[in-house]
């Protein structure tokens, strides 16, 4: 089974290197947030503010359910999506997961330059930037680390990210 699963936390470089990956294997790509945008014709910040978080996850559940019905692509995930309840297993059944693990200091330091296309984080300043990172990781990461595959990921380039699924 051709499958990757990139998961992690905002600002871990899941998107850009989940493309990279998919074009080096020639795999399709996948995107949960831009599948949602496309799926509800609305930004992940209107769904936030529209319809709300509880409602945004459950979309996301969704989802899953639908692309655990397709296989060989590489899938990047929503930051919160590990964390609800039986998505890790679900996510592990679908294909082989890989946890991108930035640090702190460095996700803060990335999601500073974007804040304002994340709900989440919109109109956060460093300080406060820091303490969701804290206390969203501590939570999320017990879930992240249940990925078969987990990758320090400050500095991962798309080599690395290969290799590591060939020698799995
Ligand atoms: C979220 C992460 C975002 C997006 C939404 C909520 C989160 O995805 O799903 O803004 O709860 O961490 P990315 O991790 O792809 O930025």
């Amino acid at each position: 089974m051709n499958t990757y699963i990139l998961i992690g936390f905002m600002g871990s470089g899941k998107s850009t290197l989940g493309r990279m990956l998919a074009d080096e294997l020639m795999l399709d790509f996948f995107d949960t947030d831009s599948l949602i945008e496309k799926n509800e014709n609305m930004s992940i910040n209107e769904i936030f503010e529209e319809k709300g978080e509880k409602a945004f996850r459950t979309l996301e559940t969704e989802l899953v359910q639908d692309l655990s019905e397709r296989q060989n692509y590489v899938l990047s995930v929503g930051g919160g999506l590990p964390a609800i309840e039986g998505m890790m297993s679900k996510l592990n059944e679908m294909g082989t997961t890989i946890y991108l693990n930035v640090s702190q200091k460095e996700l803060v330091r990335r999601l500073i330059l974007d804040a304002e296309h994340r709900p989440l984080i919109k109109g956060m300043d460093q300080k406060q930037l820091e303490v969701l990172v804290s206390e969203r990781l501590t939570v999320r990461e017990k879930f992240y680390e249940q990925a078969k595959i987990v990758l320090n990921s400050d500095h991962l380039t798309l080599d690395t990210l290969s290799n590591s699924l060939s020698i799995q």
